[in-house]
């Protein structure tokens, strides 16, 4: 069926005479017929359609997939998202791609198809027209740490997988609150696509006696609550807040030098 659609798409963009469709084990096709590859390999049980989290269990396997990359000089893979970056060939370049803030899809570039270490694309839909940005970078650098400043920054999941939080830390001017979390801090809002801006009024212990007492005295009805090294449970903690009140505000659960912290705070536009 793949094949056939594969076929009638070549024919429907008027390049059938470019293709040549063969359906089989890939496992034994002859790539030294060809200078490109492009592998997508299943992730899912054949019957239930279970996800396999180990990529050794893909089909075809991991190593076959991965091997391709020594045989062809231009070989793609699409893998997981949740791709270990220890499985990650030497040489390649592995980007994440996000969609309007979710995480959609990874891909290993490899051969002369890799530039860049880590890659994170973004494409963001306004109206009828979508945008994209890319942040690149080694996937390696540390970003400085420091305590919380005026304005937090969430980065996009796309980027958090990519490792590519310093990169964007060096952009911003922002330090993480917690070499473990990907929350960035900076005292000024600089408009990005790679993150989303808010701006803290209050950083607190956590506790829920004075979260309760702080909202109350803002009159606080409404909450969005983020997290991130928290094992709190929003839903329960907005029904144990008892919220009263015309206002809204933004809580973020976190860590900050270790200990467990609360963020208020409101969305910059
Ligand atoms: C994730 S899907 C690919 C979807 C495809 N990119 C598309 O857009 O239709 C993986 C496909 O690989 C096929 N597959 C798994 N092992 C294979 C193998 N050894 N040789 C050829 N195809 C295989 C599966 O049957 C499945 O159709």
């Amino acid at each position: 069926m793949t094949a056939a659609m594969a076929a009638a798409n070549a024919e429907a963009a008027g390049l059938a005479e470019l293709f040549t469709v063969e359906c089989g084990d890939a496992t034994g096709f002859d790539v030294s017929r060809v200078d490109g590859v492009f592998c997508d390999p299943a992730r899912r049980t054949t019957g239930t359609g279970r996800r396999i989290f180990d990529p050794r269990a893909y089909s075809p396997p991991w190593d076959f997939v991965t091997g391709l990359a020594e045989r062809v000089p231009r070989t793609v893979v699409k893998v997981a998202p949740g791709l270990d970056h220890a499985l990650i060939p030497a040489g390649a370049e592995a980007e994440w791609v996000g969609v309007d803030g979710d995480l959609v899809e990874a891909a290993l570039w490899c051969g002369e198809l890799a530039e860049v270490p880590r890659r994170a694309t973004l494409y963001r839909q306004r109206g009828t027209e979508a945008h994209h940005h890319q942040l690149t970078g080694s996937g390696a650098a540390e970003a400085p740490v420091g305590p919380p400043r005026r304005y937090l920054y969430d980065p996009d999941p796309a980027v958090v997988r990519a490792h590519l939080v310093a990169e964007l830390a060096t952009d911003l001017d922002a330090t993480l609150g917690d070499p473990s979390i990907a929350y960035l801090y900076a005292d000024q809002p600089i408009r990005t696509p790679y993150a989303r801006c808010l701006e803290i009024t209050d950083v607190l212990p956590f506790s829920l006696k004075r979260l309760r007492a702080l909202l109350r005295d803002r009159r606080v009805g409404r909450v969005e609550i983020l997290k991130r090294g928290s094992a709190l449970t929003p839903e329960q903690l907005r029904r144990d807040l008892r919220l009263a009140g015309d206002e809204a505000a933004s809580l973020v659960l976190t860590r900050v030098g270790g200990a467990p912290t609360v963020l208020v705070g409101r969305p910059v536009d």
